[in-house]
């Protein structure tokens, strides 16, 4: 199939995403973890410092997963979604800490995120870093707003549904110039490193109709999926494999 024509990328050729936060952590050695969307525990497993998970479900079937999730000093876990998790808890409060690494991977609707960065960045310093997984779609129909709704054109690629969440990574970079952004081609759809973080920030909170609004006029058939990728300033994976390398740009 021609892709251009039918906007679909190659697949990417980097460190898969897991590979990447299992650096993040061994390198950086956060005191604390926070993620939404957990599934069967594939990213919780990666952390070994005090951990809070939110997921209306956690279907954990691997006993060696669930033996390296259960392994860390602290373990919360919250069977909820995650907007009435930040309603109901203070995740500061809970950690003691302020949170230094997150990994939002719950719903994928770009709404959805933004609420999730919005919340996460609440209760974090200047130099936490908060992962978003799934911007980088690579090709259309895993971009659906509902899970499964088309075949893909790709056959390997049937469960790699990404959502629209690309639109809340633009829409970060348009509405937040103050963050930093590194955009990794980590496979399947690639994961973005933000930090440079205001806990104080309304910018997003104060507009967030007007920036829901925003996101979801915009088309990745218009975009293109490249242009996406090129907009987004996608880095190769392995410009962050030592630790040397990661703490140039990122310290806890
Ligand atoms: C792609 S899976 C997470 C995969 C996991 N992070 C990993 O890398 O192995 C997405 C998860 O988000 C959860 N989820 C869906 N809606 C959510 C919400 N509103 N709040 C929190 N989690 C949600 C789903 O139940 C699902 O387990």
């Amino acid at each position: 199939m021609d892709q251009a024509a039918a906007n679909t990328l190659p697949d990417f050729t980097g460190r898969g995403y897991l590979e990447v936060l299992r650096t993040l952590h061994e390198a950086l050695q956060p005191r604390n973890y926070l993620e939404i969307g957990t599934f069967d525990g594939n990213s919780l497993a990666l952390a070994d410092c005090a951990a809070l998970a939110i997921d209306p479900a956690f279907p954990f079937a691997d006993i060696e997963l669930v033996r390296r999730i259960v392994s860390k000093p602290r373990l919360l876990l919250f069977r909820m979604a995650s907007d009435r998790f930040f309603q109901q808890h203070d995740p500061c409060a809970l950690l003691g800490d302020k949170l230094q690494l997150a990994f939002l991977d719950g719903m994928h609707r770009c709404e959805f995120l933004l609420r999730d960065f919005i919340n996460t960045e609440r209760h974090c310093a200047r130099n936490s870093i908060i992962v978003l997984h799934d911007c980088l779609p690579v090709e259309e129909p895993m971009t659906d707003r509902c899970y499964l709704a088309q075949p893909p054109i790709e056959p390997h690629r049937e469960y790699w549904w990404a959502g629209d969440v690309w639109r809340t990574a633009r829409l970060l970079r348009r509405a937040r110039p103050d963050l930093s952004f590194t955009t990794l081609d980590a496979p399947p759809t690639g994961l973005v490193l933000i930090t440079n973080l205001d806990p104080g920030s309304t910018a997003l909170s104060d507009r967030y109709d007007e920036h829901v609004r925003t996101m979801l006029g915009w088309s990745i058939t218009e975009i293109g999926l490249q242009q996406h990728a090129a907009d987004m300033q996608v880095e190769p994976t392995t410009n962050y494999i030592t630790s040397e390398q990661l703490t140039t740009r990122f310290w806890l």
